[in-house]
């Protein structure tokens, strides 16, 4: 073996050079392009928070205005890509349908497939984000066997999605302002944190030089795992598996067992070893969605419960292991009426912004090479074949 460099997971490897975020794990801070992350979920709206980790700067009046009506004018997908939607069962989870039709968006766009074209570039990062909300509420829609309903682009990004999500054919709906903020504000909160799996795996695909939807397909398969983006669900199935607060301990005690691959699902985290900012906005928000809807559930008691015994017990302590972005967002999404499958599609919704930020720095940076990692090999030294009569 030649001595490379062994670093399984990235712990301690930078893979890029990137101006997009930053994250100090220590103190708990995360800046998107210098502003902090709970000043965004407090005062911008999600397309803003969009420009910003797109184009580096905030976006002025007039330039959110023209990007706003930009992103709805290609909320629409081809009416093709609604019938392929019909190949999948209908109780197919959500992030499976996602990954295909994300994909599947490769084959659409043939005017904008020269990745090294900005322009082409540009158009293809509006596209995704203009239409990954109508691809999720799609996939729901699916599920449930009701009709897709068009967006409407009189709407916010948020309001739309939950109208496109909750409304019929039958009746009008009219968005819950509270609910509309309150998706807006996890949509931001998701929107992007530099090098974690999804975003490494689109930029590792987007290295060769591939198609950016199915880089954007690729990052949704690495974030559907409960490590990462999964987390929001295994969380939610979590809270209800303990159900009263009387239960904490046993699933305290198991997640501190080391012959128990049980965890605190939206517990932990690779770089912050400090309360995660964005689970303290959400914390909020919870609150919030809850007061409005009048919703009194357990489940809050037993999430809050839960924190306060693990940020006081020394094993969480000592391994300084806090609740992520994942330890409340299930309950808002439920309290929503987001079904708990469609989770970590609301992730890959919000993160997308993410992956094509990424994406188009690493363009724009230029020179990047192709990602090729190199490994131990631990295998058979060379040996002679024998045929296999012989054998
Ligand atoms: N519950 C109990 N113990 C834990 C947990 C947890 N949630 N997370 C980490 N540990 C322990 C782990 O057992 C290990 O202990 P020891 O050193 O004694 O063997 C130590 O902490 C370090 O864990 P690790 O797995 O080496 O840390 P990592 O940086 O590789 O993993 C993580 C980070 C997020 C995958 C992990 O904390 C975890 O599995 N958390 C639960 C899943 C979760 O909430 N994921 C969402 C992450 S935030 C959203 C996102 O990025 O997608």
């Amino acid at each position: 073996n030649k001595l490379f460099t062994y670093d399984p997971g990235f712990m301690s490897t930078a893979s890029c050079e990137s101006a997009i975020t930053y994250i100090d794990g220590d103190e708990g801070v995360l800046l998107h392009r210098g502003y902090p992350i709970d000043e965004l979920a407090e005062n911008a709206d999600y397309l803003e928070v969009a420009y910003l980790l797109l184009f580096g700067e905030r976006p002025t009046p007039e330039q959110h205005r023209d990007f706003t009506k930009l992103i709805k004018n290609h909320t629409l997908v081809h009416e093709q890509l609604t019938r392929f939607f019909q190949g999948f069962r209908r109780d197919s989870h959500p992030m499976a349908v996602m990954c295909g039709v994300s994909g599947a968006l490769a084959a659409f766009y043939h005017d904008s497939i020269d990745v090294t074209n900005q322009s082409h570039r540009e158009i293809t990062a509006i596209r995704l984000l203009a239409k990954m909300p109508t691809l999720a509420a799609m996939c729901y829609k699916y599920s449930t066997g009701q009709p897709f309903m068009f967006p409407q682009n009189h709407l916010s990004y948020s309001g739309n999605f939950l109208y496109m999500m909750f409304a019929t054919p039958c009746e009008p709906y009219v968005v819950n302002p509270v609910l509309e903020r309150a998706m807006d504000k996890i949509f931001i909160l998701h929107a992007d944190h530099e090098q974690n799996a999804s975003t490494s795996t689109v930029r590792t695909a987007a290295s060769s030089g591939a198609n950016p939807f199915a880089c954007i397909a690729a990052g949704i398969a690495s974030l559907w795992g409960p490590a990462h983006g999964g987390a929001n669900e295994a969380c939610i199935n979590m809270l209800e598996e303990i159900g009263t607060v009387d239960r904490i301990p046993e699933f305290i005690a198991r997640a501190k067992d080391k012959n128990d691959p049980f965890r605190l699902m939206g517990f932990g985290h690779r770089v912050y070893k400090n309360y995660d900012p964005r689970a303290k906005v959400m914390r909020e928000t919870c609150h919030e969605v809850l007061s409005e809807l009048g919703v009194n559930t357990p489940l809050l008691e037993v999430a809050m419960e839960l924190e306060r015994i693990a940020l006081n017990d020394p094993y969480f302590i000592e391994h300084k292991l806090y609740p992520n972005v994942d330890f409340y967002s299930g309950i808002i999404l439920k309290a929503i009426g987001i079904p708990v499958s469609m989770f970590t599609v609301m992730f890959a919704l919000a993160r997308t912004v993410g992956w094509i930020a990424h994406w188009k720095e690493m363009y724009n940076q230029g020179g990047f090479k192709i990602v090729r990692p190199r490994q131990l090999y631990t295998g058979e030294k060379q040996r002679p074949f024998e045929k296999m009569e012989k054998l």
